[in-house]
């Protein structure tokens, strides 16, 4: 008979109310991957538009369908050709795999030893939790546009989960950040060291006034105009991309970037956060049992950092 753990499935798409917690059948654990015992899956936008049915033409999709593609947790069970880790170590991923079924929030998962960073001790796993999808966005887009020491950069949405991180990250490379948000979040920003601009309608007056010759480099996490607005700003729109609107950002000539797993890159995020020129955000945790709360809050389009829900 096979075995069964608690999980948060759908077996429709659609809005929060199609997700149901109960019980699922453990992963299948393949020879290279490995069985994680989930404490925190991290919610990102995906989540919303996998639930949704938005992913079904880029991806194969499976019901009843397990969100989720962040993890921190404790190695369980490991495949016999996995030599890199062991039974109970303390780990972190953004284990997304080529087709969406069996995701994180539940309290077991498998996951390719490829995809995945140890956790130092003293970061939590909370925390661990909310790093690997939308740091690696961060870091990916960041070198999409070869941010380096001297640069100023602009990053659209700055205060939210990719935000966060690439404002911080693109500051320990030793640029200048200009970052957007609403009013409620520029004293945020400045704790992490960006120059606040007020998105909308003045952004680019805003941005010309703090840097008269434009940007050497944008990143955007919200499309639409944003994409519009890192054309006219940067001196080479070759350095602007978007991880939001490949068809827009074709249209301007910018770099559209989707993130993939990388443990090495991780690994450095990982070391970031542990020397303190990361920190991670997260605005509020939910319980497995309220997954529908935690994603309705992130498709708010107003969080600060991160969501995660613990198991
Ligand atoms: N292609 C990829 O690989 C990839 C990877 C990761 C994410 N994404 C996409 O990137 C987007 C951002 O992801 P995320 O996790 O960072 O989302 P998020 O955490 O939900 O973003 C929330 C942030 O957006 C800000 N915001 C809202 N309206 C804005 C506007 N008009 N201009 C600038 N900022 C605004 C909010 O700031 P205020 O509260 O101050 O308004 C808030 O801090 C999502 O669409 C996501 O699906 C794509």
């Amino acid at each position: 008979m096979l075995e069964t753990m608690r999980a948060v499935f759908q077996n429709t798409y659609g809005g929060p109310d199609v997700l149901q917690v109960g019980e699922q059948p453990d992963p299948i654990v393949g020879p290279d991957f490995v069985l994680v015992r989930v404490r925190a899956a991290g919610v990102n936008p995906v989540d919303f538009k996998v639930r949704e049915g938005y992913l079904q033409g880029a991806f194969p999709s499976f019901l009843p369908n397990i969100p989720g593609w962040d993890a921190a947790g404790v190695v369980e069970a490991v495949g016999p050709a996995v030599h890199d880790l062991s039974v109970g170590d303390e780990v972190l991923g953004y284990l997304r795999k080529d087709f969406v079924r069996d995701g994180t929030y539940a309290e077991l998962v498998s996951a390719s030893s490829r995809h995945l960073a140890l956790k130092p001790p003293q970061v939590s796993f909370t925390d661990a939790a909310a790093l690997p999808l939308a740091g690696l966005t961060a870091l990916q887009s960041l070198e999409a546009v070869k941010v380096h020491a001297g640069d100023t950069v602009l990053v659209h949405a700055g205060a939210g989960g990719v935000g966060h991180f690439a404002v911080q990250i693109a500051k320990a490379r030793g640029a200048r950040v200009l970052a957007t948000a609403g009013k409620g979040n520029h004293e945020y920003l400045r704790s992490l060291g960006a120059e606040p601009v007020l998105y909308g309608e003045g952004l680019v007056d805003a941005v010309r006034a703090l840097a008269p010759e434009g940007v050497d480099a944008a990143v955007d996490y919200i499309g639409g105009e944003a994409i519009r607005q890192s054309a006219e700003l940067a001196k080479n729109v070759r350095r602007t991309a978007s991880n939001v609107d490949p068809a827009l950002t074709a249209e301007v000539g910018g770099i559209y970037c989707f993130v993939v797993p990388n443990a090495l890159q991780l690994a450095q995020l990982v070391a970031m956060v542990d020397e303190g020129s990361i920190k991670v955000n997260v605005q509020e945790t939910f319980a497995l049992e309220r997954a529908a709360d935690a994603q309705r809050l992130v498709e708010g389009g107003h969080v600060r950092g991160k969501v995660v829900i613990t198991v």
